[in-house]
């Protein structure tokens, strides 16, 4: 009786781990729907989570604003994003650390647009105990 208890016990954890680690993540780029209609900045978007983030926006026909402090690192990362996209995002300069440059990107910004859909802030704006956050 206890031999085939323990079997059966052992059987249901090893499909349990088996089913559990194949599954992948429940919501994949392929699902992010058309966005063709919407503008969306992301900041801190030259490279890390952000690049990627205006990489699977673009591709889903967004109007993308990459903002970031340095310019020389933005041009190649929306160079290396016309290649991998065949689209253009556009550049605004912003240190989310200087609230002057923060005024001026969304003046900037209100020159071009007249409405925001999405706003990722995902630009790094400073450390803490060695620790980089957000
Ligand atoms: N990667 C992880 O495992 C992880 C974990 C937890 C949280 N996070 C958070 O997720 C975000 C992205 O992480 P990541 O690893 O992708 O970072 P990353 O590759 O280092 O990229 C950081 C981005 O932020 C920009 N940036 C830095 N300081 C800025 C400032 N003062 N104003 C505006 N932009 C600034 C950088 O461009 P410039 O230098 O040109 O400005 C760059 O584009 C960060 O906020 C990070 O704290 C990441």
């Amino acid at each position: 009786m206890l031999p085939a208890l323990l079997a059966a016990v052992l059987s249901i954890m090893i499909y349990l781990i088996t089913t559990l680690s194949r599954r992948g993540p429940s919501f994949v780029p392929e699902d992010i729907p058309d966005l063709s209609d919407k503008t969306i900045l992301i900041t801190g978007g030259n490279s890390g989570i952000g690049y990627q983030t205006a990489k699977e926006l673009l591709l889903k026909g967004a109007t993308v604003y990459l903002s970031a402090r340095s310019r020389k690192k933005a041009a190649e990362a929306i160079e290396k994003l016309e290649r991998e996209t065949k689209r253009t995002a556009k550049f605004l300069e912003l240190d989310l650390a200087d609230l002057r440059s923060v005024r001026g990107a969304a003046t900037e910004f209100l020159k071009q647009e007249s409405s925001l859909n999405v706003f990722f802030n995902n630009g790094k704006v400073g450390h803490s105990f060695g620790i980089d956050y957000g």
